[in-house]
């Protein structure tokens, strides 16, 4: 099976050393904003744990990626309509049980992605914090890590923590920096170097920042409303931080092969992850 021919699709992965830090809401919202600029969008909610996703987004999906893998239905079945045509894939908890299918069914789950890849540009996979096993295969199989961090300590000393292990242990090579619920692009730019600081000086690894997106309300009273800010609130400060963080995203190069494939990172998620070195 070959996608000559096909177009590249950016894989995002959306991560964090601490928890609560707006994962959920950047995956979303830039999700959200990339549709706005005519990117089809598709966004994998891997933290099952606490079914973030279709919380935020009040919505209720009945099936999930486990269905498609017991072949009880297709992944065009399991894909849910969100805002502004974001399209939502809930997974399965556990990529663990995926690591452990036999050839037949990682074909299947290869050959399902491949069903809906025609319709995707851009693919964003909200994972869980920290660094279990699962996360890490989601990680790994992305073409781009971005780490959300904030401006407290713990949320940055964890960043380093889930960095360094990236990189020493799976030899990660670049993570992207997202400070998020920042007063200032200042203070964004002040977390940002708090953290490469020892990055830098301890590792190996290339860390960039991408920006900031300011504590704004306007988010909180879109998560109470179970909506996009993006979408409902778009000219507020925060809106107009995800609009043009999605306008530098899409300017990222996609490598060409084989990391430009929707293929390569379901193949990679199906591999039993091991550490380098
Ligand atoms: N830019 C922001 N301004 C104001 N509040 C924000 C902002 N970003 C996130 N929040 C708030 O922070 C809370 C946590 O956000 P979110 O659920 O996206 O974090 P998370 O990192 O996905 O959490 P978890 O680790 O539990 O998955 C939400 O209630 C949201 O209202
Ligand atoms: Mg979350």
């Amino acid at each position: 099976m070959t996608r000559a021919g096909m177009n590249p699709i950016k894989v995002i992965a959306v991560t964090s050393g601490k928890g609560g830090v707006g994962k959920t809401n950047v995956s979303v919202n830039l999700g959200v904003a990339l549709c706005r600029i005519g990117r089809r969008v598709t966004l994998l909610d891997a933290d099952l744990g606490l079914a973030n996703v279709d919380v935020l987004l009040g919505l209720k999906p009945r099936r999930n990626l486990k269905d498609v893998l017991s072949g009880e239905t297709h992944l065009a079945d399991v894909v849910v309509p969100g805002p502004r045509g974001l399209k939502i894939v809930p997974a399965a908890s556990g990529t663990q049980e995926m690591v452990h299918l036999g050839p037949r069914e990682h074909a299947g789950i290869i050959g399902a992605f491949s069903e809906i890849a025609h319709q995707m540009d851009v693919l964003i996979v909200d994972t869980a914090a920290g660094i279990s096993n699962e996360v890490v295969s989601f990680l790994l199989a992305a073409q781009e890590i971005v780490v959300v961090v904030c401006n407290e300590p713990t949320s940055i000393t964890d960043a380093y923590a889930l960095i360094k292990v990236l990189n020493q242990s799976y030899d990660v090579q670049r993570v992207r920096v997202l400070a998020n619920m920042v007063r200032s692009p200042q203070e964004g730019s002040q977390v940002f170097e708090k953290l490469v600081i020892v990055t830098d000086r301890f590792l190996d690894i290339g860390v960039d920042y991408i920006g900031a997106i300011h504590y704004d309300e306007h988010v909180r009273r879109a998560v109470q409303r179970q909506r996009s800010v993006v979408d409902i609130y778009p000219t507020s400060p925060a809106s107009q931080n995800f609009m043009e963080l999605a306008r530098r995203i899409d300017r990222w190069q996609v490598p060409r092969q084989p990391r430009g494939h929707l293929e390569f990172f379901v193949e990679r998620l199906l591999t039993p992850i091991s550490a380098a070195g």
